[in-house]
């Protein structure tokens, strides 16, 4: 192992358990040192360190729990059951993969390849559980993965029968047990809850998940996550009035997603947001808020009261006056993590936030509007525990900011809580606090009033970032062909095709890269490689006189696996469709290896509620880019957590915009802080299920699409600049993304100030009519650019022709004047020239 490779590993280590949340305690933990344990359950053995799809990373090797234990000494007195359980497992697939085999062969192609992806649901199976020792851990994981979204079945979203059995046994049984959940996505643990004394939410916390198990077991470390996403009882989700649809899902529960929903009709989740104990307890005091200039500041006092280290999050929630808007319950304005506090210390620190980012959108005015009345500080160290710190008084309605609407339209009002039920919600939750928060200010006097008139704000300003003079010159000097070119991901062969199954041209496993034809212009070809939970490459490859090729042994094992579930029909129709991607052509040359690290996931990351964690993330990134030669990062992603089925929650930090935007620039520093290296913000917009992904339609009205959709990606451009974007694969009301001028040009660019680069998602490429089945086709490569998309990944012979045809007027449906695509063309120009530095006039 490389000295880099080491110091990485450490790294995640170290940070691992600040994205874990104690979610239980009865204080039996930590274990006083290692003994004899009886370790149960699907991710004991079967340990993840991630999701799947392209946000897993392939690395050398990582601890599963079972060997953590073992590295920290442990005694695992359960080995049979561990076994028992892999035979179950094994036995369980034999069934799962013929229900399979009959769905794919009754649905065919359309839904081929989110067949394929579907996660086996955990089986059942009857292991005696008589473990020796008075200590237990049950270790319960859950894979999601991209392509697909979960299914809410025991076993997946549900417990099984068989776990939930289990584990209510063992917290009887065991003097010391602990529930263990590995997963980055929520799963109903309404049957246990209650019962279970100690729940750690490990997560999928990277490489070093097994040791850093043991790690917080043994006290060595302590976790000091808070939740990102609420956790609450499975039928509690029905307000999502739709989820999963092929064709259009409505967004009809508007902005009240996650906690804002929960909070405002007094649904007491199982574990609320923003919730997460920790070895030792804190007290929070807080003193008169104050206001500099719209920045309004809360002093607090945090105090270790326990008898372990510890960290805290403070978090400051405002509920905001409804006026002709409806508003939630409350809504996250601000939150800071303490350092390290041992027993007994205490540390000051500010919380705080700027009025105009409570600003709501009002499609009346077409306007994002403060208005007028009492805005409550509450702060606290979870959504359901706070303490009213002070008031905010705005004397008449503010408009922060005239937008364009650029959403579309729908065709349905969203939903809204009843007055009644905001009010009655607002009593139980004040009721139910049993705080450890108290605030100087209300003790015996009246809450501190803060005064701000619309006097007080100054109107905002929008300026579309002006595209590069010399690039824009440069290019229109260059003939159509070249300018295809610029626009198009790089390709071999016929392009896309070929991509399938590695794309690597320069670096193996790599997700794609521009063009290397104009290097003489100073133009680099830059490299791409997928994350977020780390830099996705190929980690053995070889080199030959064709260049690299991605070595992957288990990877082709799984395609040869999934292969036998497939029909003949599909098999051909597979064959004809990708004559290339299955001639296995024997390659020779030198092989070599590329080692990266997983860190945490993404939602792992949010948990930790902690920039400085979440920047040094980015570090490790940066410099293994820098190492491998990849300069653009296919990550953070910072699509929104609107639902728990969706399947790539893992890689999503929150189903709150503000900690998805603080967190999301904290990675981009990491990254961008490095010369030469930058990251992509993705999925643009709305891009919230996996289900029919290329073609499903989010239907989402304007003010919900503002305030919870467009919010973290907003706060990431202006507070991280990040320079480039991945728009997504879905479309919103019935639009492509990256097909919506409004989106690209009018709230990104002209007003947010965007100067990067905007890419689409890989693999979008539009299909003859003839092979529409659903209601919608895949985004169009004209349409796009012409919309302010600068390039089309991972590129392929059927857009770089599009482009050409419309260009030279010889495209039946689609024209694109010179001038529409020489601005792409030159952002692109402008975009290489700046991050490598090499900018040559012609
Ligand atoms: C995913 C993106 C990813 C891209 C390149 C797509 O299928 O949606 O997140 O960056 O592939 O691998």
């Amino acid at each position: 192992m490389q000295e880099y490779e080491i110091r990485h590993i450490n790294a995640v280590r170290k940070i691992a358990p600040e994205c874990m949340v104690l979610l239980k305690s009865d204080g039996s933990f930590p274990l006083d040192k290692p003994g004899k344990i009886a370790l149960y359950g699907c991710g004991a053995r079967r340990t993840l360190k991630g999701g799947s799809g392209s946000g897993d990373v392939n690395v050398r090797a990582f601890t599963t729990v079972e060997q953590g234990l073992e590295n920290a000494g442990f005694v695992i007195t359960t080995k049979y059951w561990l076994d028992a359980y892999e035979k179950a497992w094994l036995d369980g697939r034999v069934g799962f993969r013929a229900w399979l085999k009959e769905k794919i062969a009754a649905e065919g192609m359309d839904t081929l390849m989110e067949n394929l992806s579907i996660v086996m649901p955990e089986p059942d199976y009857d292991i005696p559980l008589v473990g020796e020792g008075d200590t237990a851990i049950y270790v319960l994981s859950r894979l999601c993965g991209e392509g697909v979204d979960r299914q809410d079945v025991p076993g997946d979203f549900r417990l099984s029968r068989t776990e939930i059995r289990d584990i209510l046994q063992l917290e009887k049984q065991y003097d010391k047990f602990m529930l263990v959940l590995n997963t980055a996505c929520v799963v109903d643990l309404s049957p246990v809850a209650e019962s279970v004394s100690n729940i750690l939410l490990l997560s999928q916390p990277g490489m070093t998940v097994g040791d850093s198990l043991a790690d917080v077991l043994l006290g060595r470390e302590y976790p000091s996550g808070k939740l990102a996403v609420t956790w609450a009882c499975g039928d509690d989700y029905d307000y999502i009035s739709e989820f999963g649809n092929r064709d259009d899902t409505r967004y009809t529960e508007g902005i009240y997603v996650g906690y804002r929903y929960f909070d405002s009709v007094g649904k007491r989740p199982i574990f609320p947001f923003g919730f997460g104990l920790g070895y030792t307890k804190f007290s929070i005091s807080c003193e008169n808020p104050i206001l500099r200039g719209t920045e309004v500041c809360v002093p607090v006092k945090v105090k270790n009261i326990g008898s372990y280290p510890g960290k805290e999050v403070v978090q400051l929630y405002v509920s905001i006056p409804e006026g002709k808007l409806d508003q939630p319950y409350q809504t996250l304005a601000a939150f800071v993590k303490t350092p390290e506090l041992k027993p007994g210390e205490e540390c000051k620190l500010e919380v705080s936030f700027k009025m105009e980012t409570l600003a709501s959108y009002d499609s009346e005015s077409c306007s994002r509007i403060l208005e007028g009345g009492e805005y409550i500080l509450r702060i606290g160290n979870c959504s359901r525990d706070t303490m009213i710190a002070g008031i905010v008084e705005i004397d008449s309605e503010v408009t922060i900011e005239r937008v364009t609407p650029v959403g579309g339209d729908t065709d349905f009002d969203d939903w809204k809580p009843e007055k009644e039920e905001v009010s009655a919600s607002r009593e139980m939750i004040s009721a139910n606090s049993d705080s450890q928060v108290t605030c100087n200010t209300c003790k015996g006097k009246s809450v501190v009033r803060l005064h701000l008139s619309s006097k007080d704000f100054k109107p905002f300003a929008h300026h579309a970032p002006t595209i590069d003079p010399e690039a824009l010159s440069l290019v229109r000097k260059l003939p159509d062909e070249e300018l295809a070119y610029l626009c198009t991901g790089d390709f071999v062969g016929e392009g896309s095709q070929d991509v399938i199954g590695g794309s690597a041209i320069t670096v193996a496993g790599a997700a794609g890269e521009t063009t290397g034809r104009f290097k003489a212009y100073g133009v680099e070809n830059l490299i791409m490689a997928d994350g977020p939970a780390g830099l996705r490459l190929s980690r053995l490859y070889g080199t030959d006189e064709n260049g690299v090729y991605v070595i992957e042994p288990e990877k082709e094992e799984e395609v040869e696996d999934k292969m036998q579930l497939l029909p003949e029909a599909i098999v051909k129709a597979l064959l004809a469709m990708f004559p290339k991607t299955f001639d296995k052509v024997e390659r020779t040359g030198e092989i070599r290896e590329q080692n990266c690290t997983a860190i945490p996931v993404a939602a792992a990351i949010a948990q930790s509620w902690n920039t400085a964690l979440a920047e040094c993330c980015g570090l490790i990134v940066a410099d293994e880019m820098k190492r491998c030669g990849i300069d653009i990062w296919l990550a953070p992603a910072m699509n929104i957590q609107r639902h728990p089925l969706c399947g790539r929650n893992f890689e999503y930090f929150s189903e709150d915009p503000l900690i998805s935007g603080k967190m999301a620039p904290a990675i981009t520093r990491g990254v961008q802080n490095e010369p030469g290296r930058c990251v992509t913000i993705k999925h643009f917009i709305c891009n919230n299920q996996e289900t029919n992904r290329f073609r499903t339609s989010s239907m989402v009205n304007e003010r919900a699409l503002r305030d919870i959709y467009a919010r973290g990606f907003e706060i990431a451009v202006k507070e991280g600049k990040p320079l480039a974007l991945m728009t997504s694969y879905n479309l919103l009301n019935g639009v492509h993304t990256c097909e919506r001028y409004g989106l690209i040009e009018t709230m990104l660019r002209k007003e947010w100030g965007f100067d990067g680069i905007v890419m689409s998602d890989f693999l979008g490429v539009e299909e003859s009519e003839s092979d529409r089945t659903n209601k919608y086709p895949k985004f169009n490569s004209v349409r796009s650019i012409k919309a302010g998309l600068d390039l089309l990944m991972p590129g392929g012979k059927g857009h770089y022709s599009n482009l050409l045809n419309a260009l030279r007027g010889k495209s039946a449906k689609d024209t694109l004047s010179r001038d529409e695509i020489e601005k792409c063309a030159a952002r692109m120009v402008a975009f290489a020239w700046r991050l490598k530095g090499k900018r040559i006039k012609h």
